[in-house]
């Protein structure tokens, strides 16, 4: 079997150079870590049931119009994406408080909040991907004035649309984290959803009796991670197939 160059390896995936030139294989692991890498495990199952919540709001995502880097599938734990230059910000919607908002701001868990907040944050693991304002973003070349009014508009429909779907069975969406790349098409530049979708970057709350379903469910030891995560696949009828 040919040797595959993998582009780069972090804690939940693995890119390897995909097969035309413009595309990625991303390859979900089972590895998860919480609190800056303070916290690891190894939860059985984890990247197939991410790599299959993921193509399921990216395909949704294509098909209302919002681009994403998802082209296909290609087994239980990788999928075909286009490549893209990823902006290096990690951008945080709020509908409901918890997290960082909670302890930063000393506002109750739960609350909801008067309107979607969007945040952004430098991603960079030494530092903690710290909270960042646009003057940040601007003053650094991290993403000009464009690019922040289709940031803000792409995490608004993503929200809009996640929101939905996930209202549909049950489930509240909290919060989420998106990365975005840019694509260049002929003169053209296009901002793109990229990274992934899953449990491991939202929050999702059983919408009658609070359960969360997502990674703070490993983050604070409540229990099985996996039967989260199959939860939310369940309900929304995209349980991986066992064999
Ligand atoms: O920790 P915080 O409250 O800022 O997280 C907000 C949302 O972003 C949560 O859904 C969390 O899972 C997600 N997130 C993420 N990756 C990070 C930081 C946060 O997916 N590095």
């Amino acid at each position: 079997m040919a040797r595959r160059t993998k582009i780069y390896e972090g804690t939940a995936k693995i890119l390897y150079e995909g097969p035309e030139p413009g595309t990625i294989v991303q390859h979900f692991k089972d590895d998860t870590t919480a609190f800056n890498a303070e916290k690891k495990a190894v939860i059985e199952g984890k990247g197939v049931l991410n790599n299959r919540l993921s193509e399921f709001f990216m395909t949704g995502l294509n098909n209302i119009g919002v681009p994403t880097h998802f082209i296909k599938r290609l087994n239980m734990r990788e999928q075909l994406i286009r490549q893209a230059e990823i902006i290096p910000l990690e951008i945080v919607v709020r509908n409901y408080a918890a997290g960082d908002l909670s302890t930063r701001l000393g506002i109750d868990e739960g609350m909801q909040l008067p309107r979607p907040i969007v945040e952004y944050h430098y991603k960079n693991n030494d530092l903690g991907d710290p909270l960042v304002t646009e003057e940040h973003i601007a003053a650094f070349g991290w993403a000009g004035q464009q690019d922040m009014e289709d940031i803000l508009s792409l995490s608004l429909r993503v929200n809009d649309f996640m929101s939905g779907v996930m209202m549909a069975v049950g489930i509240r969406l909290v919060d989420f984290k998106i990365e975005v790349g840019r694509i260049y098409e002929g003169d053209f530049q296009r901002l793109i959803v990229a990274d992934e979708i899953s449990p491991d970057s939202c929050r999702l709350w059983d919408i009658e009796t609070g359960q969360k379903l997502d990674k703070d469910v490993f983050r604070r030891d409540l229990g099985s991670l996996t039967d989260a995560y199959t939860e939310v696949a369940r309900r929304l009828g995209v349980m991986p197939k066992t064999s």
